[in-house]
């Protein structure tokens, strides 16, 4: 089969795609990406060598280039991983988010359509639900908690949903939606909070940890979100939504500490600054539905995956130095100052 996955040359979608070229010598993957700060050609070096895979420079705005290639690929699924990703950017300017996240979808399902009612997966996120609070360990999200999002990147996310699971009520497009919690991995990018402070402790710069560093986050390894996303491509019902999650609640500080010790850096890195706006106190994921339908469960334990995370970041220092430059550098002195 020919899998269109959009967003290759970010985080998720480049683990995605060598897990997919790995795992299904069969398939053909087609990427699309439209190389934002977010997108690095570096990422995919190694996926250009496969002859079963092809790379498009494209916005997946751009409506007259999405047909043209849908048009010669004829891709028979389309995986939606592009996205404006990043809480703190939208929070500073949320109109490309809107663009990209919502608009961009919609693209998407109407090429979709036009070609052949082709079978569509939208990557989405927990942050669609808002947040838990952290005095209730027992609650969860599970896919019936009502859509309650806090800032413009997860409102953006939430109205793509909305949109997707309309494109299956209105025209029977055959659709699906994962709900996925934090990811992290290699190819992670330094804006993040897990790579941001590997990068930082390793250069001895400061750990911005917001607020107290309390809040609760819901940390999955990236790989374990692929096999997921690959069961639900394959044996999802259409028309569904799978919230993908591990039960690994850790606490903003608890994270940062435990890099610095893996690093063997002093916690005196670490800076309390001003909190985000609207910051979302705890996310939790409740994954009975996926797990009892689709039989997925997590395979990294957290530790394992961190270590595995830290050796890559140790061991691919050029490709994260060269992202720490230029534009991104721009952000981060406005973010954290100095
Ligand atoms: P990322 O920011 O690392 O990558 C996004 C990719 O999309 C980049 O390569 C970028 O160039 C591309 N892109 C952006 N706008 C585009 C456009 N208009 N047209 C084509 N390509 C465009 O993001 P990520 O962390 O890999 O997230 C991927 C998806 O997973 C997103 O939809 C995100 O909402 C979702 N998600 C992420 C997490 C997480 O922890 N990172 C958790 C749950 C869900
Ligand atoms: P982030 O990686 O941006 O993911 P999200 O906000 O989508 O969950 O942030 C994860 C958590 O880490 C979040 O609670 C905000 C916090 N954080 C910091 O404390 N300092 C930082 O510099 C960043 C980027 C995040």
């Amino acid at each position: 089969m020919n899998i269109l996955i959009t967003g290759g040359a970010g985080f998720i979608g480049s683990n995605f795609i060598y897990y997919m070229l790995e795992k299904h010598p069969e398939d053909r993957i087609i990427c699309i990406d439209k190389l934002t700060y977010a997108g690095n050609m570096s990422t995919l070096q190694e996926a250009l060598k496969s002859p079963r895979f092809v790379f498009y420079k494209a916005d997946i705005c751009d409506r007259e280039e999405i047909y043209r290639i849908f048009d010669s690929e004829k891709p028979g699924a389309v995986i939606n991983f592009a996205a404006e990703s990043h809480v703190d950017r939208s929070i500073e300017d949320p109109e490309i988010f809107l663009r990209t996240n919502i608009i961009g979808t919609e693209v998407l399902m109407d090429a979709c359509r036009r070609y052949g009612n082709i079978r569509f997966h939208q990557i989405s996120t927990d942050e669609v639900y808002g947040d838990l609070p952290l005095d209730r360990p027992d609650v969860f999200f599970t896919e019936e908690t009502p859509l309650h999002a806090s800032s413009p990147y997860s409102s953006s996310k939430a109205s793509a949903d909305l949109l997707v699971l309309a494109y299956f009520r209105t025209y029977g497009l055959p659709v699906t939606v994962s709900r996925c919690s934090n990811n992290y991995g290699p190819y992670h990018f330094p804006e993040k909070l897990i790579p941001l402070m590997i990068a930082n402790a390793l250069n001895d710069r400061p750990l911005p940890v917001y607020g107290e560093g309390k809040n609760v986050r819901d940390w999955l390894y990236v790989e374990d979100h692929c096999r997921a996303v690959d069961l639900i491509v394959r044996n999802g019902r259409p028309g569904e939504v799978y919230n993908v999650g591990g039960h690994n609640e850790m606490a903003n500080i608890d994270i940062v500490k435990l890099i610095l010790n893996k690093l063997g850096k002093p916690e005196s890195l670490i800076t309390f600054v001003e909190d985000r706006k609207g910051h979302d106190l705890r996310y939790a994921i409740d994954p009975s539905k996926i797990h009892g339908e689709l039989g997925w469960l997590p395979e990294t334990k957290f530790g394992d995956g961190l270590d595995r995370t830290i050796k890559w970041y140790l061991e691919n220092r050029s490709w994260w130095e060269d992202i720490i430059s230029g534009e991104y550098m721009d952000y981060y002195e406005r973010m954290y100052g100095g």
